[in-house]
């Protein structure tokens, strides 16, 4: 059982706020709404395929992937691949009618919370450089920029690559502390 299944097991604090409900994502959620979400939130979204290719990662100890509900319904989703130590966000996405009610920072603070049980020194992703949002929401949790990847997107738009690092540190699980009791008042 994974350190994200035993917090949610407890159903406490990591899990909950404004109602919404964080569990490990399983195939069933793809049909579920994790595919809706996918086709509204990406030019070129993730095909079944590709998300099923990960969820199968899953068993191996590489990824780790989420789904939020609210009501039971699925309002998001967020994954995390383990490589060469260190966390990569691979996939983050909040239903368009359910943004900007902490969904997305809830889902960063479960996926935080794993890259640091797995030992993680740091994490890192790529964020459209026309994601202002997402970059903002990345910038409270430490990321910051330290490079471009040229038409990365559709070979089109350049990716900033963001990387947080010391996530070991005492500093930063103060810093996720802080950002989790925003979520608890605000629930
Ligand atoms: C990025 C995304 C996951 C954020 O989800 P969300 O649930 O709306 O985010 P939250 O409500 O938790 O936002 C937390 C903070 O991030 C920042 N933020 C998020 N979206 C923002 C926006 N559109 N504009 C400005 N700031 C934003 C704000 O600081 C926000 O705090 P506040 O609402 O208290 O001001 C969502 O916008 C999304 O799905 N986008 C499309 C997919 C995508 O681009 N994913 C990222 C791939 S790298």
């Amino acid at each position: 059982m994974s350190v994200i299944e035993r917090l949610l097991g407890r159903s406490g604090a990591n899990s909950r706020g404004h109602g919404v409900v964080l569990t490990p994502m399983r195939k069933r959620d793809l049909r579920a709404g994790v595919m809706q979400i996918e086709a509204q939130c990406y030019p070129r979204p993730w095909s079944a395929n590709v998300f099923a290719g990960e969820l199968e990662q899953v068993r191996s100890g590489t990824r780790t992937y989420l789904v939020a509900r609210r009501h039971g319904v699925i309002v998001g989703y967020g994954g995390l691949w383990f490589a060469a130590g260190e966390a990569h966000v691979t996939n983050i996405a909040v239903d368009p009618r359910m943004r900007r009610h902490g969904i997305g920072r809830q889902l960063l603070l479960a996926l935080a919370d794993e890259a640091i049980a797995r030992s993680c020194p740091a994490w890192t992703l790529e964020v459209r450089v026309s994601s202002h949002g997402a970059q903002e929401l990345y910038r409270e949790f430490g990321f910051e920029p330290a490079g471009v990847r040229t038409r990365y997107y559709e070979n089109v738009e350049d990716a900033i690559v963001m990387w947080c690092h010391d996530i070991q540190s005492g500093a930063y699980r103060r810093r996720l502390d802080e950002i989790r009791q925003g979520v608890t008042d605000a629930s």
